[in-house]
């Protein structure tokens, strides 16, 4: 960790306001609960402008590292209450549900500065529907699609597709709204089971019909404020259960950073026909993007076309980005945060980071919970250990409690070494349901890196 002398102080626009964000004062409050939010408490608890991390409702592993709220992240009214009585001096807001129940919003309301978008930014989330009217509006790519309330129409635009064709439930869905079909019978039946509210209830009540896309897909993260944003290392995800990219789709299965696949270059392209002409596009409809912006990119022979907006930070990508950021990101988030100015660059390390997620047998299906995880005492060089889906019990120990156990992080300065460091991490740590992906990054040592 950097000496304290050495780190940025907080831009004078933010101590203007708040006097009580001197150093070593601040009171932050992480919500939610997953591998994602491990890892926020923690970079923040690095910070030495930082007195107290606490989580909501956070989970077993976090629990023994910081105090936990038991509230629901769902509930705004509770949120706000709690800000207040702990004296929260920024709120930084994990996954995607608050954000679209406007938690930013009430909290702004009640004079609570809070990480993340507002309600109507966080439709871009919330709403595929609004996403592709919107990259539309703005002629930035994306796959060609229509939007539809009613099921006539939708299967008249169907058919006129071809194939395969990709069926999308607008709303959220968990990661599990998105359909790619190979007849027009199966996408048939696909958007009348949305359409009717019975696959996905209220999220299905528009759904999007889109053409497929081939190639590969890269996710880069941006903290925004307003049009002003810093761009976080590009990372790639493993959305399928098993091994080549093969099964189910899940929560993310590993992912690693940076990636070749997207050179400097490349990446100062994709800020220009993509990135600006968002946050441009955003602020010309009277949004102003505070927060994480990520970007599903899908680099075809075309080009990068965007596959879907996330209005937060990735799970598992985030336990891979932020430990390569080399500067003290609790300043920056209170910029964004304030809707301030941010720097042109964050410092990053010359390093390389891998999680592979450790996940209970039987997910992203039904699985056992319950199971006694062993930790071992010294974790083996370069890695750590981030939970997800575990409960402390009475007497100590660590409980696996959901699908996405643990998150085994390496981090090296080679994407070798980080894959060492994670995969040993992985091989000392037991649980009788536990099963992983042994090929996280195989994409990228397949190009010979
Ligand atoms: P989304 O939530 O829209 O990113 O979709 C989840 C996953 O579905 C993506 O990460 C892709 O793997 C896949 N996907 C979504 N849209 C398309 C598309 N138009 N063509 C091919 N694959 C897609
Ligand atoms: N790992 C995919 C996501 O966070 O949406």
């Amino acid at each position: 960790m950097k000496g304290k002398d050495k780190l940025p102080r907080l831009p004078s626009l933010i101590q203007e306001n708040h006097n009580q964000m001197n150093e070593n004062n601040l009171r932050i409050l992480v919500l939610g609960s997953g591998g994602r939010e491990h890892t926020l408490a923690k970079i923040c608890s690095e910070s030495p402008l930082v007195r107290e991390v606490l989580v909501a409702p956070g989970n077993g592993g976090i629990q023994k590292e910081f105090r936990t709220l038991d509230l629901s992240v769902e509930d705004n009214s509770k949120i706000v209450e709690i800000a207040k009585s702990e004296n929260i001096d920024l709120v930084v807001v994990g996954p995607e549900v608050p954000l679209c129940n406007g938690v930013v919003d009430d909290l702004a309301q009640n004079g609570i500065l809070a990480y993340g978008p507002d309600a109507q930014c966080a439709r871009l989330e919330g709403s595929k529907a609004f996403t592709k009217d919107f990259l539309a509006r703005h002629n930035i790519p994306t796959a060609g699609y229509g939007n539809f309330t009613e099921i006539g129409p939708a299967i008249e635009y169907l058919y006129q597709c071809t194939l395969p064709v990709v069926v999308k439930a607008s709303g959220l869905a968990a990661g599990k709204g998105v359909i790619i079909c190979s007849s027009h019978e199966e996408a048939e039946k696909e958007i009348k089971e949305m359409l009717s509210g019975n696959s996905f209830g209220a999220s299905g009540s528009e759904v999007v019909i889109e053409e497929f896309l081939e190639g590969e897909e890269a996710s880069l993260h941006l903290i925004c404020s307003g049009e002003d944003y810093v761009t976080l290392p590009m990372s790639q995800d493993h959305k399928k259960v098993g091994e080549g990219d093969t099964g189910l789709n899940t929560g993310g299965m590993g992912a690693y950073a940076p990636t070749s696949l997207v050179t400097p270059s490349m990446l100062n392209e994709y800020e220009e026909s993509i990135v600006r002409p968002t946050l441009a596009g955003l602020k010309s409809e009277g949004m102003n993007f505070r927060g994480t912006l990520y970007i599903g990119l899908m680099l075809t022979q075309d080009g990068p076309k965007v596959l879907e907006f996330n209005v937060r930070f990735g799970d598992p990508e985030t336990q891979v980005i932020l430990p390569l950021v080399g500067q003290d990101l609790v300043p920056i988030l209170i910029a964004s945060a304030k809707g301030a100015e941010l720097p042109e660059k964050l410092i990053m390390k010359d390093e390389f980071a891998m999680v592979v997620v450790l996940a209970s047998a039987g997910y992203p299906g039904s699985y056992p919970k319950g199971q006694k995880i062993e930790i071992p005492q010294n974790l083996p060089p370069s890695s750590s250990l981030i939970h997800a889906g575990t409960d402390l019990s009475d007497d100590g120990s660590i409980l696996s409690s959901g699908g996405r156990v643990l998150g085994a992080v390496g981090v090296g300065s080679t994407l070798e070494d980080a894959k060492g460091a994670a995969y040993r991490l992985c091989e000392s740590v037991d649980f009788p349901s536990k099963f992983y992906r042994k090929d996280i990054g195989h994409r990228e040592f397949s190009r010979g890196n």
